[in-house]
């Protein structure tokens, strides 16, 4: 059992420190927000996450974990100090180190000798050294740094920690990073141990893989559309192949969230001021921005001017299970949505208490799916929710004027739901024939006729 101080009780901190807590050690979680902090205290989680305030609870009650906004009050007795403060992004698409060093800085006036500073936030190539320097200036004890990236996703968090892929950790210190892979015991998996920008690097690639992964098959995804094929069995029939892998090669509105943008974008510059061109990077970024203007692109097809046009947005939240609303593409698509002059009626299962402040004053939020489509043109999928597989179509159909629904995460059955009298547009689902010979047609207002005059100005094959 050791003494473990957790620096930023963020969604990264709190599933760190509850986990760890759970494996036996004595875990204090320190942030400077007070309030935020209070909060803890008093059993409320500032987030949602599965599980994470059950287990937070648990561990409480059995004096395992407390909570902290004082660094002489956490660290001192800690013989490892985990970074897991926040690196948004910078100006320049640079990951801003500002709260990492003012951790440094104010842990290492109060570590105590043969701490391990442990960094979990990903930060760029060079921090692990940074830290060790900027430590350094601050205490005359000795200490080692280790980086142990994190690849917690949200709303399987607790999950990924209890059973992960594997663990890395970089250090110059091997006995420090051993020490570090102690406290994960009895976790089973592959282990890495290797110097710190090394780990560090992992972090970034692994993210930008995957980020990759997904706007790889969305480009296939545009493709399939033109070309009458099928991407969700496109992308099943190569997820067979061992070599590829089944996973993350969902097609739809692309990706968001706090860490791909972030990361990619952290990539990107890091490249750029080493000096090498990260071409495939920047195509990355584009073809997953471009995915909003293709649904919206969809919206016009099916309605032709989306003017005065009421659409129903269903899901705000970045992805499933989760109430973060960073970087979401639903909440990028109802920015176009209202610059393309519509109104919006949106509906969330968990994120809409946060989702106000960052949706425009007119957009409505509405208490159930079927009350957001109520009286809309077209209904739109941005979020994959359980719920959205399961809507009634028949109650859907006789809620909305204009039955069309652009699945934006081929969530529904395509035939299923025209069967249901829809108009339906996924993402990259041909139906063996190229889209403009099969397009069915939304019942539009005569003066949005979407004719071929529509379909050929915006590229579509005749
Ligand atoms: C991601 C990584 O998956 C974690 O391993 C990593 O630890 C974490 O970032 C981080 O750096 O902290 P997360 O941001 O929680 O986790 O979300 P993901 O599950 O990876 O999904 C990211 C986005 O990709 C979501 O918007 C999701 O809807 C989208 N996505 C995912 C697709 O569009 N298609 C897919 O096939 C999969």
């Amino acid at each position: 059992m050791s003494r473990i101080c957790v620096v930023g009780a963020g969604y990264v901190g709190l599933v760190t420190g509850a986990c760890l807590a759970e494996l036996g050690h004595d875990v204090v979680c320190l942030d400077i927000d007070h309030e935020k902090i209070a909060a803890l205290r008093a059993g409320r989680v500032p987030f949602y996450e599965p599980g994470l305030a059950e287990l937070l609870d648990t561990m409480r009650s059995r004096g395992r974990i407390a909570f902290s906004d004082r660094y002489d009050e956490a660290v001192p007795s800690a013989a490892f100090v985990f970074i897991t403060v926040n690196t948004p992004t910078g100006a320049e698409g640079q990951a801003d180190l500002e709260a990492v060093r003012n951790a440094v800085r104010d842990l290492a006036a109060v570590l105590s000798p043969h701490a391990v500073i442990v960094n979990k936030s990903t930060v760029p190539i060079g921090t692990g050294d940074l830290v060790e320097y900027l430590a350094r200036r601050y205490t005359s004890v000795p200490f080692s740094v280790v980086s142990n990236p994190e690849f917690l996703r949200e709303g399987s968090a607790i999950a990924d920690f209890r059973s992960p892929d594997r663990i890395v950790l970089g250090s110059r210190n091997r006995a420090a990073a051993e020490a570090v892979l102690a406290l994960y015991e009895p976790v089973r998996c592959p282990v890495l141990i290797t110097d710190i920008r090394t780990a560090e690097m992992i972090k970034y690639a692994s993210n930008a893989f995957l980020a990759t992964r997904i706007s790889f098959i969305n480009e296939i995804a545009a493709i399939c559309e033109r070309l009458g094929a099928d991407v969700t069995e496109v992308a099943r029939g190569m997820g067979f192949d061992h070599r590829i892998g089944a996973e993350f090669l969902e097609a739809g509105l692309g990706w968001g969230g706090s860490c791909f943008p972030k990361d990619v974008r952290a990539l990107i510059h890091m490249a750029a001021t080493s000096g090498t061109h990260p071409q495939l990077l920047r195509a990355v970024l584009e073809i997953n921005r471009d995915q909003r203007l293709a649904l919206v692109q969809k919206l016009h097809t099916a309605l032709g001017s989306l003017e005065d046009r009421t659409i129903a947005v269903l899901g705000l939240s970045f992805k499933p299970n989760t109430d973060d609303l960073r970087n979401s593409p639903a909440i990028e698509l109802i920015d176009l949505l209202y610059y393309e002059g519509c109104q919006v009626r949106a509906y969330d299962p968990v994120a809409m208490p946060r989702a106000r402040p960052l949706l425009p004053a007119s957009a409505r939020l509405c208490a159930t799916p079927y009350e957001a489509v109520a009286g809309a043109d077209a209904v739109v999928i941005a979020t994959a929710w359980q719920e959205f597989r399961e809507l009634d179509l028949a109650r859907l159909r006789a809620a909305l004027r204009v039955p069309v629904i652009i699945d934006g995460r081929n969530c529904l059955d395509p035939a299923a739901t025209r069967a249901a009298g829809f108009v339906y547009l996924g993402v990259g689902r041909g139906s063996g024939q190229p889209l403009a010979a099969t397009l069915p047609r939304a019942e539009p207002r005569e003066a949005d006729e979407p004719d071929t005059a529509i379909l050929g100005r915006d590229g579509w094959t005749r």
